[in-house]
C-alpha cells in the first residue's frame, strides 16, 4: 500500500490541473517542498519565483502560483530606502517574512539572511537561520556564496534547516566584486561552476545564479541535480526569479537588462492617487454613499 498523501502525490503547476474524465480531481498541492522543486527538475517543469515583502502581494502571488517567495534583503532597497542590500538587518526582515510566511499558503516561503548575519561562522549562521525558522516561519533561508559557504551550508542543512544558495553576483558583495557586474565571463566561468558544484555538495537543495552568462548558466544547469533559480542569467536554468518592484513596474527608471516589465503598477497607483486627491479637493469623496 502506498503511503503518499494528496500533497505528494498531486501536481505542482498553479494548483489546478486537468484531469482524466470520470476521474477524481487531483488535490492542489498544499505546500510545495523541496522535493517538488527537484522533480519539478527532473520532468523539465520551470520553477517560479517571485520577491514578496507582504501581506498583499504574497497572497497575490501564491494565488497566481508562484512557487517560491523570497523575502530578500533587497527589501532594503525595495522597500525600506536605502541604496543597497546591505544595512537591512535580521531584526528588520523578520517581520517582513513572517508576513509573508502567513499570507501564502501553496508557496515555499525563503527567508533570505542578511549581510553580517551569517559569514562570522557556521554557528553564527545557525543561529540567524533558526531565527528565521521559528520567529518568521520562513520554510527555507537563502545565502550568498560558494566554496566558502560550504561548511555554513552543511552546518545548517545538518541542523534541518534546508538552505538556498545564491552564487555568480552576490549583492552583498557589490563592493568587494567592484559594482553590478556578469560573473563568470571567459576563464572565471569555471570559478561559478565550482561554487555550484560545492553547494550542491554541502546540501543546498537549489541555487540562486544571477548575473551569469546564459550559456555557462544553462550548462551548470544541466551538471547539477539540484534546480537552478536565475536571475539574469538565461533561459537553460530551472527557474526564474525576479523582484518584483522591477518585473511590474513599481519601481521607474533605468531597469537591469535582464528585468522583462509586465505591468505599470506605478502608473496605476499614480492614476488612482491623483484622481483620489481631485475627488477630495473638489469635495466629491466621500459622497452620501461613503458616508454613515
Ligand atoms: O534579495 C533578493 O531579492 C535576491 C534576488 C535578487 C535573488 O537575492
Amino acid at each position: 500500500m502506498s503511503s503518499s498523501t494528496p500533497e505528494e502525490t498531486a501536481p505542482y503547476g498553479s494548483g489546478t490541473s486537468a484531469t482524466a474524465p470520470g476521474a477524481a480531481p487531483a488535490a492542489p498541492v498544499k505546500r510545495i517542498r523541496t522535493h517538488h522543486l527537484r522533480e519539478m527538475k527532473q520532468r523539465g517543469e520551470k520553477i517560479t519565483m517571485l520577491t514578496a515583502y507582504d501581506m498583499f502581494t504574497a497572497a497575490t502571488f501564491d494565488e497566481a502560483g508562484i512557487d517560491l517567495l523570497l523575502v530578500g534583503d533587497s527589501a532594503s532597497n525595495n522597500v525600506l530606502g536605502n541604496e543597497t542590500s546591505l544595512p537591512i538587518t535580521v531584526d528588520e526582515l523578520l517581520p517582513l517574512t513572517r508576513a509573508v510566511a502567513r499570507a501564502s499558503k501553496r508557496a515555499m516561503v525563503v527567508g533570505d539572511l542578511p549581510f553580517g548575519s551569517y559569514q562570522a561562522s557556521p554557528e553564527q549562521a545557525y543561529l540567524t537561520a533558526v531565527r528565521f525558522m521559528k520567529e518568521a516561519h520562513a520554510h527555507c533561508v537563502k545565502l550568498e556564496g560558494g566554496v566558502e559557504m560550504a561548511p555554513v551550508i552543511e552546518k545548517l542543512t545538518q541542523g534541518g534547516i534546508p538552505v538556498m544558495a545564491h552564487i555568480g553576483f552576490t549583492p552583498q558583495s557589490e563592493h568587494a566584486l567592484g559594482g553590478y557586474r556578469v560573473q563568470g565571463r571567459g576563464e572565471t566561468a569555471d570559478r561559478v561552476r565550482r561554487d555550484a558544484e560545492a553547494v550542491e555538495a554541502a546540501g543546498a537543495f537549489a541555487v540562486v545564479m544571477e548575473m551569469v552568462p546564459g550559456d555557462v548558466a544553462g550548462e551548470i544547469s544541466r551538471e547539477l541535480a539540484i534546480p537552478t533559480i536565475g536571475i539574469g542569467a538565461g533561459n537553460g536554468c530551472d527557474g526564474q526569479v525576479l523582484v518584483w518592484q522591477d518585473a511590474f513596474g513599481l519601481r521607474t527608471g533605468r531597469m537591469a537588462r535582464f528585468v522583462k516589465q509586465y505591468a505599470d503598477v506605478h502608473q496605476v497607483l499614480l492614476d488612482g492617487a491623483r484622481a483620489y486627491a481631485e475627488d477630495v479637493r473638489a469635495g466629491t469623496f466621500p459622497g452620501p454613499e461613503h458616508t454613515f
